[in-house]
């Protein structure tokens, strides 16, 4: 069994306590939480477990082996690197945290000491976006073109990141997974409507370029009348609609396209044929995606298993954030992109 605690039980910190908990291989030893109120509901949920508002009690107990983080994203490096420093696996929420320094800097220490920290970037573990990946692999889109995806809602409004560092990682994280690379370049514009003093963009659009040519259009906003979580994918031979908010058909692929025929009656004339076909709505597992994400995590711990949600990939996600921002402090001028290898 891995014994394991809980740091933050906020907004997201329950689910991802109910699905460890729930998993066979782990027992959930200590809850902490800086809200009276958080910990009196979660100590009527788990009253096997401690619950404290200390985070020393997670720390100096020497039996956790394991720490989820879900906490606002500016206390992210100082808690995951005293849950690494004492020794000690950790599941950390997007972002990984504030500064890409600070996400080499937990890098580093989990190689050092040799643990496992995972990102809780969700999307990779969706069974919906894990379709959408075996298509592109099996090259049943084609080449992909383009991909404009919306995720936008009234709220929640975060007090310490703007939507760019809330909303933005949940995409790249997916499109980096899903094209199997990092993008090379980013622009982005966006504003402060709401929390104007704090200098927090509620609204973004952001652009991505990925390397064979693939174009990303990110629509995030807390400033939206309703939940919009949408992509679309635009490939060589098909299109495929992605709609997370959906309660069934999740997946719309479409046969749509425009080929470019040879012209008839003049030489080197081509004339543009459009493909009207079919539309497939494929059947897709109902499994709780936090169900996998912990499982995943559980099974990298224990060696069972190859991160597909590593400091790495935190590290490179929020390298794309810092240079969005970049980007929309400097009118949209687009800001090239290097990754160096951790
Ligand atoms: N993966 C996803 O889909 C997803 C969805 C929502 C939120 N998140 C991430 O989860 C994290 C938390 O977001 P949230 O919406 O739950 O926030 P929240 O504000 O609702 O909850 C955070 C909790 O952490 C507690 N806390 C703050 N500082 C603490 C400290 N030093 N020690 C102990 N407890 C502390 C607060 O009291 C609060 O209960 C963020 O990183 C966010 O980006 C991820």
């Amino acid at each position: 069994m891995l014994r394991m605690a809980a740091v933050g039980c906020g907004y997201w910190g329950p689910n991802l306590i109910r699905n460890f908990n729930n998993h066979p291989d782990v027992e959930l030893v200590a809850i902490c939480d800086l809200d009276a109120k958080r910990r009196a509901h979660m100590s009527g949920l788990y009253p096997q477990a401690l619950v404290t508002d200390t985070f020393a009690d997670v720390i100096n107990d020497t039996s956790i082996q394991a720490v989820v983080v879900a906490t606002p994203v500016s206390t992210h490096f100082p808690l995951g690197k005293a849950v690494l420093e004492s020794g000690k696996h950790l599941f950390i929420e997007k972002p990984m945290a504030a500064s890409a320094d600070e996400c080499r800097q937990l890098v580093n220490i989990a190689k050092t000491k040799n643990l496992q920290v995972m990102v809780g970037h969700t999307f990779l573990f969706v069974p919906a976006v894990r379709m959408i990946k075996d298509l592109i692999r099996d090259g049943e889109l084609g080449d992909i073109y383009y991909v404009n995806i919306q995720r936008v809602n009234l709220g929640i409004f975060q007090k310490d990141v703007n939507v760019v560092w809330d909303l933005v990682p949940h995409d790249v994280a997916m499109l980096n997974y899903l094209f199997d690379s990092t993008p090379t370049r980013v622009s982005a514009t966006g504003q402060c409507f709401v929390q104007r003093e704090k200098e927090l963009e509620d609204v973004a659009f952001v652009t991505l370029e990925y390397p064979q040519g693939q174009m990303a259009h990110l629509h995030v906003s807390w400033l939206d009348p309703n939940k919009i979580r949408n992509a679309t994918f635009v490939g060589s031979k098909k299109m495929v609609v992605y709609d997370d908010v959906a309660m069934t058909d999740k997946i719309r692929i479409f046969d749509k396209g425009v080929d470019v025929m040879p012209h008839y009656d003049g030489y080197g004339e081509f004339h543009l044929a459009y493909r009207h076909g079919d539309i497939l709505i494929p059947k897709i597992d109902q499994v709780e995606p936090l169900k996998v994400e912990t499982s995943h995590f559980i099974d990298c711990v224990m060696g069972r298993d190859v991160s597909l949600s590593n400091g790495a990939l935190g590290l490179q996600v929020v390298e794309v954030l810092e240079k969005a921002c970049a980007s929309i402090k400097d009118g949209g001028k687009p800001q090239e992109l290097t990754f160096a290898k951790v």
